[in-house]
């Protein structure tokens, strides 16, 4: 097998050609905000909107031709979730909205004095929506993470959780550092104790194969635009709990799920992104990725060239990110938040939280930005995470995010300038 290599894939992306109005080259460390989109999505929404635009339902050929999109779109993020029906994909504008919702619709069937479980490690999109249902009397409890490598204190969670216990609400990835959790094990805890288990798998979706059914949650939310696709977001649930639960729906839209979830009309272009998203995906995997076909014995068609694709760009992510952290670690000054050792890298996703001494995290993604290099700097909205390591009041991280479209060469003019910067 030939590995993974990203000069195969950059043209696709129309993007990363551009250059500044100094006619300096880009470079995007921006993924976990939001990632740059292959032409075939540009296509898929392109094509929507000439050839296919309506709205739902009606019996006349474009609307039947948004059907077929909307429906395209739910088998394609079953897919990429490995969720057992195309029925259990929620579609919405974007993972906090889908959440607020969801958190809301749960909640109708709680109690006062029912609790629920967050993390400090967590983006604020998983933390509000369960915080805003204390105004109806649910008890929410924080689990910590330890600020030496930003890992979840997951054995605290016995002590949290108890007969009252309704949820345990946890993100797959840390937005701000990166850390994976280890999910499968929270949710097997959360069960015993009679609790279900919400996952915000924003930050963990662009880096490794997802498999709702293996992780063992009962919801996963994620946001295509932060995998090589349009602003849309996506949640999956158990079919069992979506057909139960009160959804907040107008009364003539379908009474069982998914429609019953999905309020008012989509975004029918993007969904049509999403889909082209997700092909792109297992087009990289069938193309880059069958080295990887024996990890996943289970799976066939799209779902094994997802799961190849996935698992090409989380080994050629972690070599890359290695490389950064290398370079890292020779700039004088130089912190690095979350896990850094070599050996537990497939604990992490490869999106560094850093910060210089004698810069503010502010200052220095000002500074890249001018040179034509993306970054964030503060807390992205990871703000229990930037409070719990103490930099809520010094300007929280500087963030690079690896995406599998990024170089090396990349890499190392980072790693140039900011040696240069350093005292
Ligand atoms: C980990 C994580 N969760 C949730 C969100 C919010 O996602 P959305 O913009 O789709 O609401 C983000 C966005 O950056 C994120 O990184």
């Amino acid at each position: 097998m030939t590995p993974y290599d990203p000069t195969s894939v950059r043209p696709l992306f129309p993007a990363l050609a551009q250059t500044d109005e100094h006619g300096q080259p880009l470079i995007f460390f921006d993924g976990p905000g939001g990632t740059q989109v292959p032409q075939r999505v540009i296509d898929a929404i392109s094509d929507y909107l000439l050839h296919r635009n309506a709205n739902s339902h009606a019996a006349f050929l474009t609307s039947q031709r948004t059907d077929e999109t909307i429906a395209a779109a739910h088998a394609a993020l079953a897919d990429f979730l490995n969720a057992p029906s195309p029925d259990e994909i929620v579609f919405g504008p974007n993972m906090t909205t889908l959440t607020f919702a969801f958190s809301r619709a749960l909640a109708r069937t709680w109690q006062p004095g029912d609790e629920v479980i967050v993390t400090r490690l967590d983006h604020d999109a998983n933390i509000a929506p369960w915080l805003a249902l204390q105004e109806q009397g649910v008890v929410v409890r924080h689990l910590d993470f330890d600020p030496a490598d930003c890992t979840l204190r997951v054995d605290a969670l016995d002590d949290l959780l108890n007969e009252r216990t309704r949820l345990v609400a946890v993100g797959g990835a840390s937005n701000a550092v990166g850390t994976i959790n280890p999910i499968k094990q929270i949710a097997v805890k959360a069960h015993a104790a009679g609790a279900l288990v919400f996952v915000d798998a924003v930050h963990l979706a662009p880096h490794v194969p997802l498999d709702v059914q293996a992780l063992g949650c009962d919801f996963l939310a994620c946001s295509v635009y932060k995998f090589y696709g349009p602003h849309v977001g996506a949640l999956w649930g158990r079919y069992d709990l979506l057909e139960q639960l009160p959804a907040y729906k107008v009364r003539p839209s379908d009474p069982l799920p998914p429609g019953k979830w999905m309020t008012g009309t989509q975004n029918h272009e993007g969904l049509a992104g999403a889909t082209a998203a997700v092909e792109y995906l297992a087009w990289l995997g069938a193309e880059h990725g069958a080295g990887y076909a024996d990890q996943f014995p289970a799976f066939s068609g799209r779902r094994l060239a997802l799961k190849q694709g996935l698992a090409a760009i989380s080994a050629y992510e972690r070599q890359l990110f290695a490389h950064l952290l290398d370079g890292f670690e020779q700039i004088p000054g130089l912190t690095i938040y979350g896990v850094t050792a070599r050996d537990r890298l497939h604990e992490r996703t490869p999106t560094a939280a850093i910060r210089l001494q004698g810069h503010t995290p502010d200052e220095l993604s000002q500074r890249l930005g001018q040179l034509g290099i993306a970054t964030y700097a503060g807390h992205m909205y990871a703000v229990a995470v930037i409070e719990r390591l103490g930099l809520a009041d010094r300007g929280g991280v500087l963030r690079v995010g690896l995406s599998h479209y990024n170089t090396r060469d990349e890499v190392d003019k980072l790693l140039e300038i900011l040696d240069d910067w350093s005292s």
